[in-house]
């Protein structure tokens, strides 16, 4: 197949509407694709997509991960972010965090999760459609992250909607100015809350984030904003969309919807099936540190690299067969969590989440079914998932 034909951009209509077509072009034509709409290149394929992000040293974080036009840069709209960081400082970043985010902080926050997806699905109407996203999916990941990190229950809802607001602003058309004046609000909210917490020590995340240290050295203050505001953009609306999503694809395949309510212990390995299947984080960029030729083409140092993640998932090459849905497959070498140094930080906490939510929603509702016609795509570069869920 000819590049010339081939059109790509992760803002693109018809891409949010649905990527797959698209992406098997790019992996079988163009492995190393100019996107010149959106200015960068890609990568679609899973062993190049795999390679680079074990390659950080070439393909560097530090100047933003979003999808965006030339000439914008990222490091300039954010404060500085382990997830835009590159070793060294990625490495002291990473492990100073980890000592707040630990598996014990994590695996303890099972029953509370159960209590909250059982008193979110009692309030699902019997009869009438209901939007699984306002309704489940978007407060549960909302509400698990608030209360990690100690936020008052009554300021929930504005946590929503400023993260809400962040995400769907789309740099592509030029919409920085609501992202921008959520992230401000998120940021002097999250400052007055600090300085409580360091006034005032409590048995959460955020002091626990104020108070890590290794080898003397805490996180400063830019840096504890900055990780505050990455938490809730990381963790929220990815795990809202991985849900969504999981309805949608689990509304199109009753058998294995019946199966996975008949045997919960199926569900772990189904979780990580709908990750590869419909990945809520389709793509991040790196900038690249020096040239690299690849498939014979020639990237400059300097350049963009788009790693599309939910393209490297439906791989044939990686996972047999895979544009099927199998509960079955064990998708070890998935990437919906990143992979590397970067690998995501929450995984395990996602993973909890979406194993109690799905398997509480097929206990209670074993036949659903999603209104897509009535349901509203998320327009945004790297998430793939839903502002709107209609499910009956
Ligand atoms: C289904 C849900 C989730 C998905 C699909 C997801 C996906 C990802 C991906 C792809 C990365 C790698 C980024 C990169 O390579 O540039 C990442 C990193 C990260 N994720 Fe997640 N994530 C999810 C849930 C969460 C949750 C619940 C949290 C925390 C509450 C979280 C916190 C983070 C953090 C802090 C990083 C940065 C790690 C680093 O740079 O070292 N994520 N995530």
């Amino acid at each position: 197949m000819s590049t010339r034909q081939l059109t790509y951009s992760p803002f693109d209509a018809e891409v949010i509407a649905d990527p797959y077509p698209v992406y098997r072009q790019l992996r079988e034509g163009a492995p190393v694709f100019w996107s010149s709409r959106a200015g960068t290149w890609v990568l679609s394929r899973h062993v190049d997509v795999s390679a680079a992000l074990g390659d950080p040293a070439t393909y560097s974080s530090a100047s933003g991960i979003f999808p965006t036009p030339p000439g914008v840069d990222m490091t300039e709209l954010f404060l500085p972010m382990l997830i835009m960081s590159d070793p060294p400082r990625h490495t002291q970043l990473r492990q100073l965090v980890s000592k707040a985010f630990t598996p014990r902080r994590i695996a303890g926050l099972g029953a509370q999760i159960q209590t909250l997806v059982d008193d979110l699905l009692d309030e699902t109407p019997e009869t009438d459609a209901w939007d699984f996203v306002s309704g489940f999916a978007g407060p549960l990941p909302a509400i698990v992250i608030a209360d990690m990190l100690g936020v008052p229950r009554e300021d929930r809802d504005r946590f929503r909607a400023w993260s809400t607001t962040l995400i769907q602003s789309n740099p592509a058309r030029g919409e920085f100015g609501a992202g921008l004046d959520a992230a401000a609000a998120l940021y002097n909210y999250f400052a007055a809350f600090l300085a409580e917490r360091r006034a005032h020590p409590q048995d959460d995340l955020m002091t626990a984030l104020v108070q890590a240290e290794v080898e003397g050295e805490h996180l400063s203050e830019d840096e504890l904003l900055g990780f505050c505001l990455l938490l809730l953009i990381a963790g929220h609306e990815t795990t809202t969309n991985l849900l969504a999503n999981s309805a949608v694809i689990l509304a199109h395949h009753p058998e294995s919807r019946r199966e996975l309510a008949d045997d919960p212990n199926l569900v772990p390995a189904a979780v990580e099936e709908l990750l590869r299947y419909d990945s809520p984080v389709q793509g991040l960029s790196r900038t690249l540190t020096r040239q690299v030729d690849l498939h014979g083409k020639t990237m400059a140092t300097g350049d963009t690299v788009l790693l599309l993640f939910g393209s490297a998932n439906r791989d044939d090459q990686a996972f047999p067969d895979a544009d099927r849905f199998d509960i079955h497959r064990a998708p070890e070498r998935q990437v919906a969590l990143g992979r590397g140094i970067h690998f995501c930080l929450g995984a395990s906490l996602a993973r909890l989440e979406a194993r109690i939510a799905l398997q509480a929603l097929l206990t209670r509702h074993r036949d659903f079914d999603v209104d897509l016609d009535a349901a509203i795509r998320l327009h945004s570069g790297p998430i793939r998932g839903f502002a709107s869920l209609p499910i009956q």
